[in-house]
């Protein structure tokens, strides 16, 4: 769709004898880094595209860099096809999200998209906003109990779970394994829809191992609701390994923490670095996601194992084709039309595809991806 609304773009540029380079039609048909090249294109010849209409941005918080992102990616994209964009965060206040939200809608709002603090506690704004006759997409986090959304456009949740599980399994070896091995759980926020699915994709590979005894949890907290984080706090991550490694390790070693998110990882680094630990030493195997940059120069020092390397380009374009299709009347690629029940609907969805990334691959996939360079890696 994008590449038909380019190069109808290009076409009307060029019949008003505007001088336009050849970066639209080259770059429109391809995703990430050549639509940004197309995006600088169409932004410089200050047209509005999509007749100025307004796309509201409801993004949860600052505290973590990968919101950032998504938050610049959606407005330099929306803005190059002409929409005019109002971009906000809540900083995981609940009730800033829904007054931000109400604002946005009696401001005149066309289309909102919302990654929301609390999943289920935006119903009676989300009602209003379909009242009003204001499409609504979920970005990268499920709006549940609500009939009010049409699309949502996130990462395959549960493979990010099985992404973690399998690299666990993997570098320890667990299908051979002789010894044991022990491991915590930092799980995600209980108010979100995907901190359960990540859970449940994680536990699908680890549970038969802690099952046999190859996986010993000295905590014995495994369950979703003693091993979740309210909103992904990393103070609490740290808190939670702290008094694991106090309570169950003074003996004994903590071998592997299964964290669900790049800001558990660094909550553990701090209690582990409290508790002695050094890396290259006896330094646990440790599981995040994000690839934040922070996270990555982590896992090139060592101190952290792994990431979910999540491209934020590639959803905020998936989700650019859904506020199209809400307000032009295209067709947005979709596919998943049965994992995202969310108690109403079974909210039509595209799922991105989330990649493991460790000191082996965060070149290929994230330098040569062109996420991060060397030199932000370096520094
Ligand atoms: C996102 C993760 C992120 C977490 C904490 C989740 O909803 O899917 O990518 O790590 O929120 O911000």
């Amino acid at each position: 769709m994008k590449k038909r609304v380019l190069s109808l773009m290009l076409t009307a540029l060029m019949t008003m004898g505007l001088a336009v380079g050849c970066g639209p039609a080259d770059t429109g048909a391809a995703p990430d880094a050549a639509t940004d090249t197309a995006s600088e294109t169409v932004e410089d010849s200050e047209t509005p595209l999509a007749g100025g209409k307004k796309v509201a941005v409801a993004m949860p918080t600052q505290s973590s860099e990968r919101w950032i992102n998504d938050g610049s990616n959606m407005k330099e994209k929306l803005e190059a096809l002409g929409y005019e964009v109002d971009l906000q965060y809540a900083e995981d206040d609940v009730q800033a999200q829904v007054s931000q939200i109400e604002n946005m809608i009696a401001a005149g709002a066309d289309c909102l998209v919302i990654a929301a603090v609390d999943s289920s506690a935006l119903v009676n704004v989300e009602a209003q906003a379909k009242e009003a006759g204001i499409p609504i997409i979920a970005y990268d986090r499920l709006l549940m109990d609500t009939d009010a959304v049409s699309y949502y456009a996130t990462f395959d949740n549960k493979g990010v779970g099985t992404a973690i599980g399998k690299y666990i399994e993997e570098s320890k070896d667990l299908k051979n394994a002789k010894d044991s091995y022990t491991i915590e759980f930092f799980m995600g926020s209980p108010d979100d829809n995907n901190a359960v699915m990540l859970y449940n994709g994680l536990m699908e590979v680890l549970q038969p191992y802690l099952d046999n005894g190859t996986l010993v949890c000295k905590s014995g907290r495994t369950s979703f609701e003693d091993t979740c984080i309210l909103r992904w706090s990393q103070e609490g991550a740290q808190k939670n390994c702290e008094d694991y490694l106090t309570g169950f390790y003074a003996n004994d070693k903590l071998d592997i923490c299964a964290t669900a998110f790049d800001g558990f990882a660094y909550g553990c680094k701090a209690a582990l670095e409290g508790a002695g630990y050094k890396v290259g030493e006896d330094w646990p195997l440790i599981t995040g996601q994000d690839a934040e940059l922070m996270a990555t120069k982590n896992i090139i020092a060592g101190s952290q194992t792994m990431s979910i390397y999540k491209d934020t380009r590639l959803l905020a374009d998936k989700c650019v084709t859904m506020v199209q299709a809400v307000l032009e009347g295209s067709e947005p690629e979709i596919n998943d039309t049965e994992q995202y029940d969310n108690g109403k609907l079974v909210v039509p969805s595209y799922l991105c595809t989330p990649v493991a990334v460790d000191k082996d691959n965060y070149k290929e996939i994230i330098v040569d991806g062109g996420y991060y360079t060397e030199e932000q890696l370096a520094n």
